[in-house]
């Protein structure tokens, strides 16, 4: 019974774990031309051109190394060790995962804020998170609303917490809008702070495609009172009818854009407008201290190599970072 219902949660791990080795080989080019990419990734120069976290050179079995030190399996081909491993238990150990998790002296972080920002693959990332919180039992912010929590769309503000509240949270990872102090009142001082972003553009059109695109007719847009979560708004407002295109939207902008309209922050940097930061003479020094208190932030373009630092941050397993597919 156990190995039956096993089967299928495997079979989706060793993909993630294929998936993951080949998109982390394909961005090798886009990471090394950034300077800033971060220096807990080190590259591997054995012409595999890899990246993997800068621990101890994982080992699989002692002595089974190259003439360069490396891991035997470092020249092996991806596919050679998925066909040689018989379970995800002997591809992870075939790797080094286990190693590198049965060596490491971290203990999983339990106190963590991600700022779920709208289209930034923060659901993906909610999903994992969701998971080690239920793990490691921790305390969350509980949203009272929807996905929203803390007065959504106004700044964070506790009493917005849905009972029962608490002096401190471990956890606070649904949609919220950023206020530094707000947060920090209700969280433990040793708290990782994380969100994500996305190229502002592909963000723009997703926000579009998700609120009103997404909707062929007026109404399924089911929120014309405009009480909740205001679906389909401002885009329908702004543009009269449903089913229009992007690039239509996109020329009606300039005209059609209406500060007044419920929610017409979606309409202008929405990604902003959820970190908490206001248009104004005070947008580049607000700007700054918002970056002073991320401990990470995550790149929606480099998803891969944006959870593998998020797993060593947080001292997660690898198994950790399965997420169940949805589609
Ligand atoms: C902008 O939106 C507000 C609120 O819906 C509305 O009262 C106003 O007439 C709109 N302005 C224009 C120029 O459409």
């Amino acid at each position: 019974m156990e190995n039956v219902e096993k089967r299928p949660v495997l079979n989706y791990v060793l993909l993630l774990v294929l998936f993951m080795l080949l998109l982390i080989g394909n961005l090798q080019r886009a990471v090394e031309d950034d300077p800033n990419f971060d220096p807990d990734i080190l590259r591997l120069d054995n012409g595999k051109n890899k990246y993997f976290l800068n621990d101890p050179i994982p080992v699989a079995v002692e002595g089974e190394v190259d003439s360069e030190g490396y891991p035997a399996w470092y020249s092996r081909s991806i596919e050679d060790l998925l066909l040689d491993a018989s379970s995800i238990q002997e591809l992870l150990s075939n790797l080094g995962i286990t190693h590198e998790e049965s060596a490491r002296t971290c203990r999983p972080h339990r106190h963590i804020v991600f700022l779920k920002k709208h289209k930034c693959a923060s659901s993906t990332i909610f999903e994992i998170l969701n998971r080690f919180k239920k793990k490691h039992k921790l305390y969350a912010a509980s949203k009272p609303l929807a996905s929203f929590v803390g007065g959504y769309p106004g700044k964070f503000k506790p009493e917005f917490v849905a009972p029962p509240q608490t002096d401190k949270y471990d956890i606070i990872f649904n949609h919220f809008r950023w206020d530094e102090s707000a947060v920090r009142s209700v969280t433990h001082d040793d708290t990782i702070f994380l969100t994500s972003i996305r190229e502002p553009l592909s963000h723009y059109k997703s926000v579009f495609d998700f609120f009103y695109g997404s909707y062929k007719r007026e109404s399924g847009m089911v929120d014309h009172a405009c009480n909740l979560a205001c679906e389909g708004q401002p885009f329908l407002a702004m543009l009269g009818k449903a089913g229009e295109h992007f690039e239509k939207y996109m020329d009606c902008i300039p005209e059609c854009y209406n500060a007044s309209l419920p929610w017409s922050f979606r309409a202008r940097n929405f990604q902003t407008f959820e970190m908490g930061l206001d248009a104004g003479p005070n947008f580049n020094s607000d700007l700054d201290q918002f970056t002073k208190a991320m401990d990470f932030v995550m790149i929606t373009e480099k998803f891969a190599e944006s959870i593998l630092v998020m797993r060593k941050l947080l001292c997660m397993d690898f198994m950790d970072l399965y997420v169940q597919p949805k589609k």
